[in-house]
């Protein structure tokens, strides 16, 4: 090979190993503009982003699901789908029922359309344009409510969780992932500008307060923080009354 084209090459080749690999982007700390498109993603940029979002976040999404107990006739509403990679995978689990994925950002809204195409046609998925504060739906709408990696987005974690509340149908249940202020990890990754990452006795307390019981809180280190919350029933002059709700005051004990 003539020796012009080994110089030409050869900054190529540099760039090309300084470059992040898309796994490795989860273990750096992400500069503003890149962060501020998990919270809206927009333009070329924002495709880039959801795209490796879509990886990084799966086996937390799985995990959400698996957790809870996705029924074959189940409505389910993903809050904060993003690219929508969680509702076939919904759809596929409640294979009777109907799948909702709500985001704000118009992107987002588009990647997780084009995505589910075929499933909307279908009719078994719908992906709407609307924030966690105000969900286009009826009350008792659910059986599920999935909601990986959003909070830190909320304005108001407690309205958030009233309008969660609303939607659900009593007896329902919904999965909340997030990362708290309790992981090292995630303060030194994330810049607290755009991120704001709660304490897990403020979350829990603001689903009691929104009328869900946390019924099974998994924190362990260096993972995310996953709740499990069942919207109260009537209460009757006897207590508790299932398993579910002594379970429930167990796990209350237990965070608390
Ligand atoms: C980090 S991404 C997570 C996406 C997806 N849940 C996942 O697990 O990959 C956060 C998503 O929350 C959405 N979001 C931001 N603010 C929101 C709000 N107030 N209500 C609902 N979704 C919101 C963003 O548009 C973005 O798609």
């Amino acid at each position: 090979m003539p020796s012009r084209c080994k110089i030409r090459l050869a900054p190529f080749r540099f760039r090309q190993a300084n470059l992040p690999r898309l796994g490795s982007l989860s273990d750096m700390r992400r500069p503003n503009f890149i962060a501020k498109h998990a919270r809206n993603a927009q333009g070329l940029l924002g495709r880039v982003i959801a795209f490796i979002m879509a990886h990084e976040t799966w086996s937390q999404n799985l995990r959400v699901m698996d957790a809870l107990r996705i029924g074959r006739s189940d409505h389910i509403i993903d809050v904060g789908c993003g690219h929508g990679r969680s509702l076939s995978e919904l759809a596929t689990r409640a294979s009777m029922g109907h799948v909702v994925g709500a985001d704000p950002s118009d992107l987002m809204v588009e990647i997780a359309s084009q995505r589910n195409r075929p499933l909307i046609d279908a009719a078994r998925v719908k992906v709407v344009l609307a924030t966690v504060e105000s969900l286009p739906f009826a009350d008792e709408s659910f059986d599920k409510v999935l909601c990986v990696h959003v909070l830190y987005f909320w304005k108001d974690l407690d309205a958030s969780l009233r309008e969660v509340a609303r939607v659900l149908k009593p007896g329902g249940r919904s999965g909340l992932l997030f990362r708290t202020k309790a992981d090292p990890a995630a303060i030194a990754s994330f810049p607290a500008e755009i991120y704001r990452f709660p304490e897990l006795a403020e979350v829990t307390e603001a689903l009691e307060q929104a009328g869900l019981d946390v019924h099974a809180a998994s924190d362990r280190s260096n993972e995310p923080v996953l709740l499990i919350a069942e919207k109260r029933r009537a209460q009757t002059a006897e207590g508790p009354q299932s398993t579910d709700q002594a379970e429930t005051i167990a796990v209350r004990r237990a965070i608390t």
